[in-house]
């Protein structure tokens, strides 16, 4: 008999996660069907997002070469029937906090920087670089973890060094930057470009760096289509970027810099966003979401 979410101490409750303590050691770690977008967690949810993103982060922890969060199976036995297929099993871990963002092309925040400062966290740049400009080799771009209803803050290597010491940063940069280039990869091969992402690092008990959180999901990272890609644009994507057009362009009647809340998703969007997910899941794993568990 599978237990009650309701038998879990509920701990804490993230933009789109829910933490449950399953055991001293061990949390449960359930995604919602929420959807966070400047900042904001959105009125409308995204049916099946929750178990999207899962099975796309357990498809990436079993691709990628790196120690993880990873407790059990996705249908381990301790996952309540209520949120099967949206939850895994994770250690519990002592979370650095640094977001370990990589990026292999220019745009968002660091397009922004770059514009200001011919740099990215301090990483200094060629001159003559646009949105959609592709690196020639990823870069660490690490950032704060900022409170809810706050902005992310880019910050330097040496900022990142200040607070977690030289030797962990040193390999915080060396992981993010190894599992980054094996995810991109991968998604190249099936058409898509993982043009950035953030991951989330903690230490388990002995003092060992795991990957942790959610891995190259559609909402950690930005997914291109490599066929459309092209210099000096913005690009077309699978992701939360669709969301993020609609809202600040001009049917959704919202003042992104005054203090009023995003308006909810119309259907059109919330079902073209949803769609997304499940091509991007698809895509990029070879197999049927129809297959996945959980209903
Ligand atoms: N293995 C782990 N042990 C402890 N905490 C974890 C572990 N993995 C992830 N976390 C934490 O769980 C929370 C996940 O919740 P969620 O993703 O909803 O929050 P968020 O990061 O505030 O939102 P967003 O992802 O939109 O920025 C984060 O605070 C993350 O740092
Ligand atoms: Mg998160």
């Amino acid at each position: 008999m599978r237990p009650a979410l309701s038998d879990y101490q509920h701990l804490a409750s993230g933009k789109v996660r829910e933490l449950y303590r399953v055991d001293d050691e061990t949390l449960l770690f359930v995604a919602s069907d929420r959807i966070s977008a400047y900042d904001y967690i959105l009125d409308s949810q995204i049916p099946d997002k929750g178990r999207i993103l899962t099975a796309m982060s357990v498809f990436f922890f079993d691709l990628i070469d790196a120690p993880n969060h990873l407790a059990g199976p996705p249908d381990d036995e301790r996952i309540p029937a209520e949120v099967l297929g949206r939850a895994m099993v994770v250690q519990q871990l002592d979370m650095l906090p640094v977001e370990a963002v990589a990026r292999g092309y220019l745009t968002g925040s660091g397009l922004l920087d770059y514009q200001k400062t011919g740099t990215v966290c301090g990483i200094a740049l060629p001159p003559g670089l646009v949105e959609a400009s592709k690196f020639s080799e990823p870069l660490f771009t690490p950032a704060t973890k900022a409170e809810l209803g706050q902005h992310d803050e880019n910050i330097s290597f040496d900022a990142v060094v200040e607070l977690i010491g030289a030797e962990r940063a040193e390999q915080l940069r060396e992981r993010t930057l190894r599992i980054y280039v094996q995810g991109a990869e991968h998604a190249l091969g099936k058409g898509i470009i993982l043009a950035d992402t953030k991951f989330e690092f903690g230490v388990d008990k002995d003092g060992d760096l795991r990957l942790a959180d959610e891995v190259f999901t559609p909402d950690s990272s930005r997914y291109w289509r490599a066929d459309d890609w092209k210099e000096g644009v913005v690009q077309q994507s699978f992701d939360k970027q669709f969301v993020r057009n609609w809202l600040t362009g001009p049917d959704s009647g919202w003042d992104r810099g005054g203090d009023t809340p995003p308006p909810p998703l119309p259907p059109e969007v919330v079902d073209a966003t949803r769609a997304r997910y499940i091509e991007a899941y698809e895509r990029i794993s070879g197999l049927k979401f129809s297959d996945w568990i959980g209903a």
